[in-house]
């Protein structure tokens, strides 16, 4: 994004010509500045609201993406019902679809409350008069690649187009304090114009996790101005649409048969759930010069790295081997604290020893093999007493209990691997 930062730079500034003006608005001390209330109405989807940090905050612009079929259409549509119904005025506008189909879409769902408007319109001027009509609560515009401004160059989609439209909507955001939605399409590379360049004009940004072959949806904030990031809502997909999922249980632990090799289940915690997940490997004989390395929902940098560490400190070498990694149920593994179990079904797979029945391993792995301790250790335990686990591999530095669940402390990943896979 060269071109935005050069453009960014007032032409007077590089010469230190700037001068001041008097301001429009005067400083005053904190404590005098009257408080926000209410400042983060529920959405009424409670998983949403959950990976928001509360629900909408007034005049927020949060930018949904995700691939197409994902179901930000759906999700967004029922968000605006269930808004709707809270009692406030919702305006949805659709770029990219019919009325009628949207209506088609909307009696699925049963997203027919009164105060719920429809609108079809591509140019984002008209979008913006529709908002000075009827002075929406919320505006959802679906998508921000398919609106346009007449008074912009390049097409519709493309960076400086679907810059000023957002630019636009923002602005008028802003100044009415009026919560907007924007939809933007995610390629599976991640790439498209659209909604990476728009990261940093809105304040919030959800995403879809990449897996629609599941009909679990897991949506999490990437970026949140008003709340924690990382926060992990699920949803089912069903004829009726999304439904939330409270308690994700064993939705992410597979149903592979006891002695399987190559799996171990670890307990995520990106937000405040804790989420019991299943990885998976399969260590192959390679006929490559290049072994591959393929991880499917988790990190290919952190499966380099854990093979460097199996193979140096816990004496499993990886090389001459094609090593294939996935999390269960498409849920996307970013934290460290999976280190553990995804080196354990490597261990597992390589050499052909299943993983004991019942454990589950939490735990960051260091450059040294060491264990280190991940944040929220004891909540991901209480989770996986919950649903029933029996042991659990942990670094040595956790020094607390769980009810029911039969601790091993373990300083690095070579003890971990004793203790986890079962010889007998
Ligand atoms: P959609 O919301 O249109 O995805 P996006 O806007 O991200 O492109 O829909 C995603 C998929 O969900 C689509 O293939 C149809 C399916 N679907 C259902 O299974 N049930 C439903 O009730 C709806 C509305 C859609
Ligand atoms: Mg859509």
């Amino acid at each position: 994004m060269t071109e935005s930062v050069v453009s960014a730079v007032p032409s007077g500034a590089a010469a230190g010509r700037v001068r001041a003006r008097p301001p429009t608005d005067g400083a005053r001390s904190i404590a005098e500045i009257p408080e926000d209330r209410d400042p983060r109405p529920g959405t009424g989807l409670s998983e949403l609201d959950r990976v928001l940090g509360g629900g909408l905050v007034h005049g927020s612009v949060t930018l949904v993406g995700g691939e197409p079929g994902a179901g930000k259409s759906t999700l967004l549509l029922q968000t605006a019902n269930a808004l709707a119904k809270t009692g406030r005025s919702v305006l949805y506008v659709s770029a990219e679809e019919s009325a009628g189909q949207v209506r088609l879409r909307a009696t699925r769902l049963g997203a027919l409350a009164p105060r719920l408007l429809l609108a079809v319109q591509a140019d984002v001027r008209a979008v913006l008069g529709l908002v000075e009509q009827h002075a929406p609560d919320v505006l959802v515009v679906d998508s921000i690649q398919t609106v346009r401004d007449p008074e912009t160059t390049g097409t519709p989609g493309g960076v400086s187009q679907v810059r000023a439209c957002a630019e636009a909507l923002t602005e008028s955001a802003k100044r009415r304090r009026m919560a907007t939605i924007m939809v933007g399409h995610v390629t599976k590379d991640g790439s498209l114009a659209g909604p990476r360049a728009l990261e940093h004009l809105v304040d919030t940004v959800v995403e879809f996790d990449a897996d629609r072959h599941h009909a679990l949806r897991l949506v999490r904030a990437v970026k949140n101005r008003y709340g924690p990031v990382g926060e992990v809502g699920c949803f089912e997909m069903t004829q009726g649409g999304l439904q939330p999922v409270a308690d994700a249980g064993r939705l992410f632990v597979g149903d592979a048969a006891p002695g399987t090799t190559g799996v171990a289940v670890t307990l995520t915690s990106e937000g405040l759930r804790p989420l019991a997940c299943e990885v998976q490997a399969l260590v192959v004989d390679s006929r490559l010069s290049n072994p591959r390395r393929v991880g499917s929902g988790v990190d290919s940098q952190r499966l380099s790295l854990l093979l460097a560490v199996l193979e140096r400190r816990a004496g499993i070498s990886l090389a001459g081997h094609d090593v294939y990694a996935s999390s269960v149920g498409g849920l996307r593994l970013v934290e460290p604290g999976v280190d553990v179990a995804l080196a354990l079904a490597m261990a597992s797979s390589c050499r052909d020893v299943p993983v004991r029945q019942g454990l589950v391993a939490i735990g960051e792995v260091g450059l040294a093999g060491e264990l280190r301790a991940v944040a929220r250790t004891e909540p991901r335990l209480a989770e996986a007493a919950r649903l029933g686990f029996g042991s659990a591999v942990v670094p040595a530095a956790y020094d607390g209990d769980v009810h029911g669940l039969r601790i091993h402390r373990v300083p690095d990943l070579r003890t971990a691997v004793t203790v986890a896979l079962d010889t007998r």
